[in-house]
């Protein structure tokens, strides 16, 4: 194998460690990575039908030349597929195949496929293992690594899941060039946010290589999907299954950013990252508002959001409304005591911590202000 150590990231939880490969072209040579995990010849690969037109005959052919076959099931793309029904429709087909508890699931696509399919691999036979090949940047810099797998329910989205970490991670910047461009953009705003948190050159590092990020230039590219995951594997590693607080710091943005979600319907009126995009300017505008961060270092955030496209405020997001039902969608995931809301605030960009001062009015009356109201 010619991947140099520098590009392969630990996440260091134990018996549970696993390794994150990072590098452009690297499953042109998944035979030499997904050998070991084959049964009698043959892979399973869980994926949806648009990363199967794009990606998987890329896999598929690499396999070819080590001798092995692979096994596909196709979930349809997008958040529905996070589903009860497609849940027992993969675990059915997994038994199908008589899947043992030693054995690999492959979850190839973005962050709905790795969290339906690592959440399957959870509960099948008691739990086998599974390994995560992410081809949306959200799922490349984020969502593949630290082991969080769920599916949807009616009362809300990730509410049936399990922490399950993989066996290992494989990362291909090349697959982003047939990512559609609002998607890579929701995931850039997931990479800025590692900046935001404790980071502030790597901050820089966004601000200076944007434009080439998203121009495609793979070095550039590479780099920020290294960075990212060293930032995931660290906090994942400090506090596994959110009980310190520590990875709490990884919801900077996402406040505010579930609210602006919850008020467009999770649709794709407005993406996920999209939403985290505008939830991260308004955390720092907020952050300003109450005296803990400078106007300039808020600025900073809303130009590099805005260079790339992604919304900074209400209007931006499509979610004008009031203060009181913004505020009002916050408290659905969050437990409210004496009036405050633990939140994420900054006093500077790399200065994210979490407050359990805030008030819920005052935000309110804030995000008044925001509308316009
Ligand atoms: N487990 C976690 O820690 C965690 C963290 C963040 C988000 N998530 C979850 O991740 C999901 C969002 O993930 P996402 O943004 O990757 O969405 P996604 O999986 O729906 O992928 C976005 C779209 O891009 C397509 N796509 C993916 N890779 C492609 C490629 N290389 N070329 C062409 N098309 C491609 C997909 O088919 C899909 O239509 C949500 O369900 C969210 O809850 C989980
Ligand atoms: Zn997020």
């Amino acid at each position: 194998m010619t991947i140099s150590s520098a590009n392969i990231v630990k996440v260091e939880l134990g018996d549970r460690s696993y390794d994150i490969h990072v590098a452009a072209g690297l499953l042109n040579k998944a035979d030499d990575y997904l050998t070991p995990y084959a049964r009698g010849g043959r892979l399973l690969i869980v994926t949806d039908d648009q990363v199967a037109a794009h990606v998987l005959p890329l896999i598929i052919d690499s396999l070819k030349k080590a001798d092995i076959s692979c096994a596909v099931f196709t979930l349809p793309h997008g958040e529905g597929a996070k589903s009860w029904a497609q849940l027992e429709q993969l675990t059915d087909w997994l038994l199908e195949y008589h899947i043992e508890r030693a054995d690999h699931i492959i979850a190839l696509g973005g962050g709905v496929v790795g969290d339906i399919t690592g959440f399957a691999a959870h509960i099948v036979k008691r739990g086998c293992h599974f390994v995560q090949i992410p081809t949306s940047l959200l799922a490349q810099v984020d969502s593949s690594v630290g082991g969080k797998t769920a599916i949807n329910s009616g009362a809300g989205k990730n509410l049936i899941g399990a922490f399950h970490q993989p066996a290992l991670v494989l990362i291909d910047p090349n697959v982003l060039a047939t990512l559609p461009p609002r998607e890579l953009g929701a995931g850039f705003a997931e990479v800025v946010k590692y900046g935001l948190i404790d980071d502030a050159e790597f901050f820089a590092f966004c601000e200076r290589e944007a434009a080439a990020f998203f121009a495609g230039d793979k070095d550039v590219q590479t780099q920020a999907i290294i960075h990212s995951v060293q930032a995931k594997a660290r906090i994942v590693a400090a506090d596994e299954k959110e009980l310190s607080g520590t990875r709490a710091l990884l919801n900077l943005g996402h406040t505010f950013g579930h609210a602006l979600e919850a008020e467009t319907g999770f649709s794709q009126r407005l993406l996920h990252g999209e939403a985290v995009a505008a939830g991260i300017a308004l955390a720092f505008r907020y952050s300003v508002r109450v005296g803990l961060c400078g106007e300039a270092d808020a600025q900073r955030v809303t130009a590099l959001l805005r260079s790339v496209n992604l919304p900074v405020s209400l209007q931006d997001a499509g979610a004008v409304a009031s203060g009181k039902t913004l505020a009002g969608h916050m408290l659905h995931d969050k437990k409210m005591s004496g009036g405050t809301l633990p939140f994420l605030l900054a006093r500077g960009i790399g200065k994210t911590f979490l407050s359990h001062e805030v008030q819920l009015d005052d935000v309110a009356a804030f995000l008044d202000e925001e509308a316009g109201f």
